[in-house]
């Protein structure tokens, strides 16, 4: 991607820049996303020059190099670091990702690096999960099964019953789709988004669960589930390679289908 400068009537404005160590002979520039709502200044952008002889090889490794060697206030969040626990989530070079699987040299020039868009920022790379946390509460996502089963019994599935969780369990609720989907965006507080309508699906198509006529009368509804334009975003930039946009083509499929 071509080197992102900042438009001259932007409110994020350049910050500092912190210097490599002298001597550094491979040295890459991170530009990142500041903003503190504790200072009252509105939001800027700080480079960071490293020395990528002496950083790990993906992008959470600087950032964390920065925040343990140069900036200790410089605020993520990240956990695993191996792509399991979703919460390191960042648009990186333009696109949602996670900085734990982005390696630095996928990178032409200076790497920027963003919260996910169109969400409440609480401070530098962390945006507020407040509303989709709500929303995935909102799909009552938990098994609902009223038949009984002796107790230490599981409930079996046949291999074909379970495969057909597969594509959607994998989903780390990391919300690299939604914050990519253009009508989340425009209509975030009604329309569920993706990553929420695919754990949706993912206890839809389960064969134990016994609401499925529940879950599909909730999600019929011009907002919550058929926001939804087909636009592909969320599928392009997942980084777990799953398919929501095929999970909420199911969706309304099952719907029609009941109607029929
Ligand atoms: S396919 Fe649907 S959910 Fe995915 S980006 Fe497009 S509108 Fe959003
Ligand atoms: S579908 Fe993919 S991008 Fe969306 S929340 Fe799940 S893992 Fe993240
Ligand atoms: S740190 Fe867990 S997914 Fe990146």
């Amino acid at each position: 991607m071509a080197e992102f400068t900042l438009p001259p009537n932007s409110r994020v404005k350049e910050g500092k820049t912190f210097k490599a160590p002298a001597g550094a002979k491979n040295v890459k520039a991170f530009k990142i996303y500041r903003y503190d709502p504790d200072l009252g200044e509105n939001p800027r952008v700080d480079t960071f020059e490293i020395d990528l002889d002496d950083c790990g090889p993906m992008v959470l490794d600087a950032l964390l190099k920065i925040k343990n060697e140069v900036d200790s206030t410089l605020t993520l969040r990240r956990s695993c670091r191996e792509g399991i626990c979703g919460s390191c989530s960042m648009n990186i070079d333009g696109g949602n990702t996670l900085a734990c699987l982005k390696p630095i040299d996928e990178v032409d020039g200076a790497v920027n690096v963003y919260p996910l868009p169109h969400m409440p920022v609480v401070k530098d790379l962390v945006p507020d999960l407040t509303t989709v946390y709500a929303q995935y509460r909102s799909i009552e996502p938990w098994m609902k099964a009223d038949t009984a089963v002796s107790a230490n019994k599981e409930r079996p599935q046949s291999p074909e019953e379970r495969a057909e969780l597969d594509g959607l369990w994998e989903c780390i609720l990391c919300f690299c789709c939604t914050t990519s989907c253009p009508s989340y965006w425009w209509n975030g507080d009604r329309y569920l988004g993706p990553a929420i309508l695919l754990q949706a699906a993912r206890w839809i198509n389960d064969s134990r669960d016994e609401a499925t006529g529940e879950r599909l009368d909730q999600l019929e509804d011009p907002f919550r589930l058929y926001r939804c334009h087909t636009i592909m975003n969320c599928t392009n930039t997942c980084p777990k390679g799953l398919n929501p946009a095929k999970a909420i083509a199911d969706i309304k499929q099952k719907l029609a289908e009941r109607v029929l």
